[in-house]
């Protein structure tokens, strides 16, 4: 059982905390800060924390906080750690890590000197669909991973602080290509080192600084590919799919918006049925359990098992350090409108790793291209020589 200290208590912290406290958990919120008294209290009133206060430091160090879930907004996420390393307390940061890879590379290193326990809230990797789909694949219904898409939208985030680029640290990008990037690594295996980087991005709609949309590839050593999709200009709710297209099969997942669960209202009394949802009423597309649907009741499990457990979690700040670098070199690419390398001061993954490309046998002369069965029943085979190089179609029917 741990005690948890939460630090801010907007919007993640009270999503964290349903997740937290529900379904009988034995583990105990024990302390929240928050900038403001009254939100403080509100918050402790809301999910019965004993303590509430509006400094930092006396929310991590007090006895009974075991581990601290660090909830506030991005320019703060560095310091916020810092206090828990001063106070050798266990952390566990929401994403993005940090504004960029140094600020992540600092908080690493912090954590693995001070040889405390450190968990990067990445939750679209513990969605139950992720789950099941990262099982598949570990089995090899995919066979080799050639390429992993994820997509998230949203007609913009919902406090003042994320449109400021100094406080957030950049735009879409950061703000949804961290779980993007996270996805697709997660897809392509996290020991397979990320090469480089081209990436779109532009503010096409809102009166920002930072960008609003883009679209990204990430190339990775083995010769697969990522891809992001992010925007705070899309219309219609919160857009998050993944699709996962391997030698052997295809994934495709849908998180939010199409997940069997379709309402038609009037209007009367609807309200809330689903973050960033645009409408109230007409055909509308709500999500049953939110915390369950977007991972963080997979995700806390196993930060909270494996912080008992003395191990390392699936997500930790080694992993939120690599998605800042890849992220790094998405702005760079998007400035230049060139490839840009992913600069890795730190990589523990794979070093020697290289492009496969098995061809497909069909017999000794020849190799198989494809395979088709038409629509007037022929079943025909495309083949190559492999001396020759020549292309031939055989039809047998
Ligand atoms: N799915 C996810 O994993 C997810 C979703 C949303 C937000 N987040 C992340 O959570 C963090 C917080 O985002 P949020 O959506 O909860 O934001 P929010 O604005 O709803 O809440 C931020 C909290 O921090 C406090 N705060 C704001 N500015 C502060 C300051 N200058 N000093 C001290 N406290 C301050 C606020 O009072 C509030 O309690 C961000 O890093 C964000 O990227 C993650």
């Amino acid at each position: 059982m741990a005690g948890i200290a939460i630090l801010g208590s907007g919007f993640i912290a009270r999503f964290y905390a349903d997740a937290l406290v529900s379904h009988r958990r034995p583990d105990r919120l024990v302390s929240v800060y928050s900038r403001r008294t009254e939100s403080a209290e509100h918050f402790a009133q809301d999910y019965q924390v004993p303590v509430w206060t509006t400094n930092m430091q006396e929310a991590i160090s007090r006895p009974e906080v075991d581990i601290v879930c660090v909830c506030l907004p991005n320019h703060l996420h560095e310091e916020a750690v810092m206090a828990c390393v001063q106070a050798e307390k266990a952390v566990m940061v929401t994403k993005p890590l940090g504004r960029n890879a140094q600020e992540a590379k600092r908080m690493l290193e912090a954590v693995e000197k001070a040889g405390i326990f450190h968990g990067y809230l990445e939750d679209l990797v513990y969605t139950p669909k992720s789950l099941k789909a990262q099982q598949l694949i570990a089995q090899g219904a995919l066979g080799r991973i050639l390429w992993a898409k994820s997509r998230e939208t949203h007609p913009g985030p919902h406090s003042e602080w994320f449109w400021n680029k100094e406080l957030a640290g950049g735009g879409a990008i950061l703000d949804l290509g961290c779980h993007c990037v996270e996805i697709a690594r997660t897809y392509i295996g996290k020991d397979i080192r990320p090469v480089e980087v081209m990436c779109w991005a532009d503010t096409q709609v809102k009166p920002i600084d930072a960008e609003d949309h883009a679209i990204g590839l990430v190339k990775y050593a083995n010769g697969a590919i990522g891809q992001f999709e992010v925007s705070w200009t899309f219309r219609g709710g919160l857009d998050l799919r993944d699709e996962v297209m391997g030698t052997e099969g295809t994934i495709w997942i849908n998180n939010f918006l199409r997940t069997g669960f379709e309402v038609f209202t009037s209007g009367k009394g609807a309200g809330y049925t689903a973050e960033k949802a645009e409408s109230e009423s007409g055909w509308l597309f709500p999500v049953a359990d939110e915390p369950h649907e977007l991972g963080y009741n997979h995700m806390f499990t196993d930060m909270l098992n494996a912080w008992e457990e003395k191990r390392s979690p699936k997500e930790t700040f080694y992993d939120g350090y690599i998605v800042n670098a890849i992220l790094d070199a998405a702005y760079r690419s998007a400035a230049s409108k060139q490839w840009e390398p992913v600069q890795l001061e730190i990589w523990r993954g794979k070093t020697e790793v290289e492009q496969q490309k098995e061809l497909p046998d069909f017999d000794e002369q020849y190799f198989l291209v494809k395979e088709e069965i038409t629509h007037y029943g022929a079943r025909k085979l495309i083949l190559k020589d492999k001396q020759t190089g020549e292309i031939v179609e055989r039809v047998l029917t």
